[in-house]
């Protein structure tokens, strides 16, 4: 932008120098013309000088002819200087001062004549006198000059419109130019200043939500310890466990906070790669219901697994924490006696998975903000059921830096399906296991 700057800048000097360069010659030819015109002038003026001292032999007359022979030569010295451009005038000026010097000698002549001879011997030498032809003569040779001046002055004057046009555009364009890159560098800095006030909100957000998240079971643990340290349970073994039951359950969770900020502090600064390869989906789907088994057992509900084998290029690792992240949630979030189905259907590319309950739901407006980190549908989610409101957050990371996509589809009481994208692995198609093409539930965890 500053380079554009600069040669614009460099532009429009020139074209300013070139505009003042063509003004110039515009005011210089109109110098010439006025100076032929006063030549014409001290010539006619002259002549009507010499005629009135011939016809009444009036001094004064004589005098005024004096005069204008004078001026006219400073003023024939000036027009060829100010001609000195073109050649074809000067020849013309030279042609020009010989006419004069030679139609002046007659008109000296004339009143010579006149003082010697008086009026009658003018009148009779008046016939064979050349001073009307030289008159003519200049007259014509001051026309043919200023006809060239003219055409000088109407060819300048387009040059200078031209050039004062150009200047008016290469002008313009320098002011929006100037605007653009003021106005490029306002934002610029606005935007700076903008991201980083984004970047200090949220960290300023993301600490306060952690402390909060860190205190709850803190205190809670506290609580516990501290009775039973007190001794006011009185001994009683019952309460004892209890109590100690509530703290594990708190460092448990904890733990699981910590754990989950600091995959997704990973995750999200790059920290962890993803070491893709082929590996099977339905290993994958039967892997993560074998995980949450004992949790859906707790809630009584049934993991049905509907899925035929396909070979996917992604971490196995990951994905299978993508899974059970989702599973978890739709276990959490349905009632006792609940089904959830999990499946992986081929789309284009990719394997689309598929983790669907029949649970509480999930509003519109909801439905996008759980992928962020913290938000949760309802605040006393992570307190009811124990999450950390990252395991969206951490699925959407895994997934998209497998290049896929994660989203939920959701009714308000009738339950929610969770779908995320990865791709195939090249050499995609089925692997001839015993379990291909079952869609028979492999686990039920109801009781
Ligand atoms: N299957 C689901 N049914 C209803 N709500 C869900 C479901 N999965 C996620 N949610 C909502 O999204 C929020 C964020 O989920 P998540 O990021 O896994 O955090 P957490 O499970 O720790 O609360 C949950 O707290 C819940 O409000
Ligand atoms: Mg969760």
């Amino acid at each position: 932008m500053l380079t554009l700057l600069a040669i614009v800048g460099v532009v429009s000097h020139r074209t300013i120098l070139g505009l003042i360069d063509d003004s110039q010659w515009v005011s210089h030819t109109h110098v010439v013309l006025e100076l032929l015109q006063r030549v014409s002038f001290q010539v006619t003026q002259a002549e009507a000088a010499v005629r009135g001292f011939v016809i009444t032999g009036n001094s004064s007359f004589e005098a005024q002819y004096l005069d204008d022979k004078q001026n006219i030569w400073p003023l024939i010295s000036e027009l060829r200087l100010g001609t000195s451009d073109n050649p074809n005038q000067q020849k013309i000026v030279s042609r020009l001062e010989s006419l004069i010097k030679e139609r002046f000698i007659v008109m000296d002549e004339g009143i010579q004549i006149r003082k010697s001879g008086g009026l009658n011997a003018v009148l009779a030498q008046s016939k064979n006198s050349r001073g009307p032809t030289l008159s003519l003569q200049i007259s014509a040779l001051v026309a043919q000059m200023r006809g060239e001046e003219n055409r000088l002055l109407s060819e300048r004057n387009l040059r200078e419109q031209k050039s004062s046009s150009r200047a008016f555009v290469v002008a313009l364009l320098a002011v929006f130019l100037a605007m653009a890159a003021v106005l490029g560098s306002v934002l610029l800095i606005f935007r700076d200043l903008t991201r980083g006030r984004e970047v200090d909100r949220l960290k300023s957000e993301f600490v306060s939500i952690v402390s909060h998240e860190l205190r709850t079971p803190l205190t809670s643990i506290h609580g516990s310890l501290g009775l039973l340290a007190s001794g006011l349970l009185g001994g009683s073994a019952e309460k004892g466990k209890r109590m100690l039951e509530i703290a594990v359950n708190n460092t448990d969770r904890l733990i699981r906070l910590l754990n989950d900020i600091l995959d997704i502090e990973k995750l999200e600064s790059g920290k962890i790669q993803m070491h893709p390869l082929p590996c099977d989906s339905s290993e994958l789907l039967s892997r993560a219901a074998e995980v949450m088994t004992p949790m859906a057992q707790d809630h009584h509900i049934a993991i049905h697994l509907s899925n035929s084998s396909k070979i996917i290029n992604a971490d196995p690792d990951r994905i299978l924490q993508c899974l059970t992240n989702l599973l978890s949630n739709a276990i959490k979030f349905s009632e006792a006696g609940g089904i959830v189905i999990m499946r992986a259907t081929p789309a284009g590319e990719n394997l689309r998975f598929e983790v669907a309950d029949q649970g509480r739901g999930i509003p519109l407006d909801k439905q996008e903000a759980i992928f962020e980190r913290f938000q949760q549908v309802d605040a006393s989610d992570s307190r009811r059921k124990g999450g950390t409101g990252l395991g969206l957050a951490i699925t959407r990371s895994i997934v998209q830096q497998h290049g896929g996509k994660v989203w939920v589809e959701s009714q308000m009481g009738k339950g929610s399906t969770f779908f995320f994208t990865v791709p195939l692995a090249n050499t995609a198609g089925q692997i001839p296991t015993s379990e291909s093409n079952s869609d028979a539930p492999i686990i039920t965890a109801t009781q």
